[in-house]
């Protein structure tokens, strides 16, 4: 039986026609919208969907906020730091609220969804006029109606677990494209903020995924991320029998020249299976953003991961057996709550063995309503960014020598822009998901080349087309 409910026709009918109107009310002026995003690619592809129901609703897109009629910041809650730097948009833009009392300021995303930063929203930031959750992002468009109709101020963080297929989507440009294929988060890895402002997870059906997946190859779309928080667990609210790996083999034989990632995938639910499918299908791109937070067992437990080093090295190896280009990174989290230095140096022994391609660190962040917030933390901050540089520094030494070892080879790479370097005018990504910067005669920006590498740094390939 599945258990994943879907926004019903006729709520989604209310939608189209909200959209109508608003587009009607906007017919003959030059409307303009702006948006900003913090967090990640979900959010990413959050704010595409909003950006589609905008365009529907006849507004321009800028990139300039002084010259917008509705601005809206889709927030991020994971760290502190993400709160501050939205709270700090906002708080900038009062000064244009007074000057352009018609500009509609709004606020969504993970932020949005929680009570207390709502509350503060209401008292203090009174040039925010839309409010809108997660959960109520598809009922956007009925909202902004209610405040163009002259509601002072909208606020919606109500809602429950569902999945609104059929809005529509304005990605940017290039070939790079989201595919959500689910939402949301049952992990509840105790540092973490997602499954609260994210809600549980449910999957799209399949039919629906490779119907947009066809889509975007028609659209030209070459390189395609399908994101869900844990990829991994794909499925299992479907009551179907499909799992993560049998999707990317459905996907893998949708026909064209694509390449197709995925993030993230949860260690605990990363199968040799899913390795197995990697190696098999074609278009699945050899890479693995597989985080392992801490190469601390103790750590890892109080962290509620459910894997411990041991096991998480043991997929890497087999990974590394199977597919030996294979492009990995991870994300680490240091002064976790009760990490002595021992813990950390185990960490730091896991990252220089794994030896990742890409390693996204993070300083510990207390998130008021999870678990570890009430963990006892005697590190010092001190302690904790000494461990941070530590890490940081020895992870560029990996990088550098495995950046060297690219030189003289020659890749496959698909052009995804323009870069800032005349010397080599031309950005482009490897299979594992590597920023080059190529040159040569007639690259076209959306295609794929072979190029081989002719020097190397800690952030970029530089590579000469053949
Ligand atoms: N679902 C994904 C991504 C979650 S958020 C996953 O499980 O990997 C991305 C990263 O932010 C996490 O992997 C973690 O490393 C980091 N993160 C999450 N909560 C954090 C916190 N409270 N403090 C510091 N880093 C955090
Ligand atoms: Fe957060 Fe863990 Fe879920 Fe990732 S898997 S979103 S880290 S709770
Ligand atoms: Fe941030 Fe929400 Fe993503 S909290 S990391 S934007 S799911």
């Amino acid at each position: 039986m599945s258990q994943q409910t879907t926004v019903s026709a006729e709520q989604l009918r209310a939608q189209f026609g909200d959209m109508s109107l608003v587009a009607a009310m906007n017919h003959g002026r030059e409307k303009r919208a702006y948006t900003h995003t913090f967090g990640c690619q979900q959010n990413e592809a959050d704010t595409e969907t909003i950006r589609g129901m905008l365009a529907e609703m006849g507004y321009q897109m800028t990139d300039s906020p002084e010259h917008a009629d509705f601005i809206l910041f889709n927030t991020c809650a994971v760290r502190e730091h993400a709160e501050d730097r939205a709270f700090g948009n906002i708080g900038a833009l009062s000064h244009l609220k007074k000057q352009r009392p018609d500009v509609i300021i709004a606020l969504c995303g993970c932020m949005a969804q929680q009570e207390k930063n709502v509350e503060k929203i209401k008292k203090s930031y009174p040039q925010v006029s839309l409010l809108f959750g997660t959960h109520a992002l598809w009922r956007f468009p009925s909202l902004l109606r209610r405040v163009l109709t002259g509601e002072k101020r909208v606020f919606d963080i109500g809602g429950a677990d569902d999945i609104a297929e059929g809005l529509p989507v304005l990605r940017g440009e290039g070939p790079k494209a989201w595919l959500s294929i689910m939402y949301g988060c049952n992990n509840f890895c105790t540092y973490c903020i997602v499954p609260y402002v994210r809600g549980r997870e449910r999957s799209r059906r399949p039919e629906e995924i490779e119907a947009e997946l066809r889509e975007l190859t028609r659209e030209g779309y070459k390189d395609i991320t399908l994101l869900g928080q844990n990829v991994n667990s794909y499925g299992k609210d479907l009551g179907l029998e499909i799992d993560f790996s049998d999707l990317l083999r459905r996907l893998n034989d949708v026909p064209g020249d694509f390449l197709l990632r995925f993030m993230t995938s949860h260690p605990k639910d990363a199968s040799r299976k899913l390795i197995d499918t990697m190696a098999a299908c074609s278009k699945v791109a050899k890479q693995l953003h597989l985080p392992v937070q801490s190469g601390s067992d103790a750590v890892l437990s109080r962290m509620n991961r459910r894997y411990t080093a041991g096991e998480y090295r043991e997929l890497i190896r087999y990974a590394r057996e199977e597919i030996p280009e294979i492009v990995l990174s991870s994300d680490i989290i240091v002064g976790f709550p009760g990490e002595t230095e021992a813990d950390f140096e185990e960490t730091l022994r896991l990252t220089q063995e794994i030896e990742y391609d890409l390693l996204f660190t993070f300083l510990y962040s207390k998130r008021s309503g999870t678990p570890a917030a009430s963990y006892e933390d005697p590190a010092t901050s001190a302690e904790k960014q000494a461990r941070f540089e530590r890490l940081l520094r020895a992870q560029d030494e990996i990088v550098a020598r495995r950046q060297a070892a690219y030189q003289g080879k020659t890749l496959r790479l698909l052009v995804d822009g323009e870069s800032k370097n005349p010397d080599y005018p031309f950005t482009a990504r490897t299979e594992g998901n590597l920023l080059v910067c190529v040159r040569g005669e007639d690259i076209v920006v959306g295609s794929f080349i072979e190029a081989e590498i002719e020097k190397t740094s800690l952030r970029c390939l530089y590579a000469q087309k053949r």
